[in-house]
């Protein structure tokens, strides 16, 4: 072996160091991810490797990965898959990257609906999602349950698109555990009937006050999609949508899980004690202790 040679070892190390210079966030990790995906092999046997040197295609197909990622792609949006909750979805950029905050919200699901199971024994727990994008929430939920019937709706027909696939993917969570999901194109809840008769409904809608998104990190403002993450004005309008319409689809003692940003507890009181129905809102920390779920019940 000559010491030009790009050896997977050499090429990770050259990557890192690149990485750490114009995107100190995750090198490593990143420098990886990337180069498990050109070679089509789990992280892991990059280090069984080492010492295997890239062939031409090989440094051509990773150089034009590093060169987005340092323009500031995010990694999901190159490999095309993000793992979330037990498993791996595939992403495009129509759909929001699923985010390790978002599990918050789905062990909170999971914890209630578990509840609802214990006081209605042998009944299918009716749920509807607001704002699909991958389907990580009613896959992730199917994953850790049974006798769901979910109807996720989304706006984007391109978001949908990739939702099917990963419904595709994971079936096995479907039909055999009896669980249904279906997906729906919808304006926020305009494709779903009062007769729905839901005893929940789950989102994590857009939440970003509009005049804050130019702000934020290059890999969310200029790769993500706005109408994933554009909560209006005051970044509210999804949560003011959802406290007044809520109650027309939810059956009695029906209840809303949220996600919501970690800033917004304050206003998120404030704006449920405009809307009568519903018991006080409860908060949920995330592991860091940050509030990152609201969940509320109707009366
Ligand atoms: C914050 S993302 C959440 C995506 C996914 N549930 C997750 O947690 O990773 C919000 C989603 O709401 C969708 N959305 C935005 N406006 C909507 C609307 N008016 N009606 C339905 N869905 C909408 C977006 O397309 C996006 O997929």
């Amino acid at each position: 072996m000559t010491i030009e040679q790009w050896t997977i070892e050499r090429i990770l190390s050259w990557t890192q160091g690149h990485f750490e210079k114009v995107r100190p966030d995750s090198p490593r990790l990143d420098a990886e991810l990337l180069l498990a995906f050109v070679l089509k092999c789990p992280r892991l046997d990059l280090y069984l490797r080492a010492d295997q040197p890239l062939n031409e295609d090989e440094r051509s197909a990773y150089r034009e990965l590093i060169q987005q990622r340092a323009a500031g792609c995010p990694i999901a949006y190159l490999t095309g898959e993000k793992d979330f909750w037990s498993l791996t979805l595939e992403v495009s950029k129509a759909t929001l990257i699923p985010r390790p905050d978002t599990e918050t919200l789905v062990e909170t699901a999971v914890e209630h609906i578990l509840k609802w199971q214990e006081d209605h024994p042998g009944q299918t727990c009716q749920i509807a999602e607001l704002g699909t994008g991958t389907a990580a929430i009613p896959l992730a939920l199917c994953a850790d349950l049974q006798n769901l019937n979910i109807i996720s709706v989304d706006c984007s027909a391109d978001a949908l698109t990739v939702a099917a696939r990963n419904l595709e993917r994971y079936q096995s969570l479907l039909t055999p555990r009896n669980n249904s999901l279906e997906l729906q194109e919808s304006d926020f809840f305009s494709a779903i009937s009062p007769a729905a008769n839901l005893d929940f409904i789950i989102s994590n809608p857009p939440y970003i006050p509009t005049d804050n998104i130019p702000g934020l990190q290059i890999d969310v403002c200029e790769y993500e999609p706005h109408t994933a993450l554009d909560g209006g004005a005051d970044g509210l309008l999804f949560y003011r949508y959802l406290f007044k319409t809520a109650p027309q689809l939810l059956k009695n003692s029906g209840e809303l899980l949220l996600e919501i940003g970690f800033d917004q507890q304050t206003k998120i009181t404030s704006l449920q004690s405009e809307f009568q129905g519903w018991a006080p809102a409860e908060f949920v920390p995330d592991l860091q202790g940050h509030i990152r779920v609201c969940t509320l019940q109707l009366l």
